[in-house]
């Protein structure tokens, strides 16, 4: 039976992530072991996770996170001691981004539905803007100074490109990769260059080299036009929240944060972060957390498991009787949950009904 370590952290990923494993469990027996880190543990210790976190974390066969960051926390404190320490000391190198458009939901461009919106993002999640490396000096005075140096590494492109290209030869068999080297000399220029590097070795998938900001307009111009694509820390950040509305909210963007050699643990969390204007309501959209974990299940080699979960989240969305506020609708996070869960049932041969293993 898998083990998955669980944070729901902060704001409402306490409550998406008890819905999501509810509808997990509903499809496999899970050992789930939950990690009461966040904002509260920072309240009363100082910190967001212990000293040993990364350690106890990486005995898990993964890990399920709902949300990191709350206000009585800074930001930039909250997810460097939590979220993005974890991405990095265990090298999840891929942040795995779906876009669909499902059937039942309106998205926001006029004529566009579903099958013209569907790309997935590989986002590069180590490194670029996200590095860490920096300083401040001169603090409070008029000379102050703030550096905050993106890094990129030729080891860090290649392996994003190749899992990417992978990616790109079992789907369209199209990549698009994002750059902006018409501005950045140095950064943008060596990801260009070593994606295309590895592209050569796939002559059988058409790699577009496009720029930051044409790509944003293209997502929303011509979504149809885009499958793969493969994009630094910060740009794949920035497009994935333009890929979420594409979506028809951000409450139904998942992504899995994988490490690809297996080496270590990977998170799979939804992309909506912790909602204080709505936590401690119940009403927040579970979709992006459930969708998440099935991409879990998948992960750890329950393929049938993950599917089963995306038929039924795409079922309940197709019917569209159950919603959240997002969506237009009046539901609880757990009455989306049950809808999703009954979907299952429903579709399950009846001996199997309601069965985990
Ligand atoms: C995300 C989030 C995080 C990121 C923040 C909370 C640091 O926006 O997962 O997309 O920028 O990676
Ligand atoms: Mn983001």
């Amino acid at each position: 039976m898998p083990s998955i370590a669980v944070i729901a952290g902060d704001g409402v990923g306490k409550e998406v992530i008890p819905a999501g494993l509810r509808v997990l469990e509903a499809v496999t027996s899970l050992q789930a072991e939950m990690l009461p880190w966040g904002a509260e543990h920072y309240a009363a210790t100082g910190v967001m996770m212990p000293g040993d976190a990364l350690s106890r974390l990486d005995r898990y066969d993964a890990i399920y996170l709902g949300a990191v960051g709350w206000p009585t926390v800074p930001d930039h404190v909250s997810l460097w001691g939590l979220l993005l320490p974890i991405r990095k000391a265990f090298q999840l190198y891929v942040n795995l981004r779906p876009v669909k458009l499902l059937p039942g939901v309106a998205g926001p461009l006029a004529g566009r539905g579903p099958g013209e919106i569907d790309m997935i993002v590989v986002r590069e999640n180590t490194e670029g803007e996200y590095s860490g490396a920096g300083g401040r000096v001169h603090a409070g005075t008029p000379y102050e100074v703030a550096v905050e140096a993106p890094v990129f590494t030729r080891l860090a492109v290649e392996r994003v490109a190749r899992y990417s290209l992978d990616l790109a030869r079992a789907r369209s068999g199209s990549l698009i990769s994002v750059t902006k080297s018409n501005a950045s000399r140095y950064a943008y220029v060596l990801w260009d260059e070593v994606v295309a590097e590895v592209a050569r070795e796939y002559p059988g998938v058409t790699v577009q080299r496009v720029h930051v900001d044409a790509m944003a307009a293209r997502m929303v111009l011509r979504p149809e036009t885009v499958d793969v694509v493969v994009a630094s820390n910060l740009f794949a950040d920035i497009l994935t929240d333009l890929g979420a509305a594409l979506q028809g909210s951000l409450g139904l963007a998942a992504s899995a944060n994988l490490d690809p050699t297996r080496a270590h643990p990977s998170l799979f969390e939804p992309v909506h972060g912790s909602a204080p204007d709505i936590a401690g309501q119940g009403r927040a959209n579970p979709m992006g957390a459930i969708w998440s974990g099935a991409m879990m299940l998948r992960h750890l080699g329950l393929g049938a498991e993950a599917a089963r979960v995306e038929d039924a989240i795409a079922q309940v969305l197709a019917d569209g009787a159950v919603r959240t506020a997002d969506l237009g609708g009046s539901a609880s996070t757990d009455e989306v949950a049950d809808a999703v869960i009954g979907a299952l049932r429903a579709a399950a041969p009846a001996h199997e009904a309601g069965g985990s293993r």
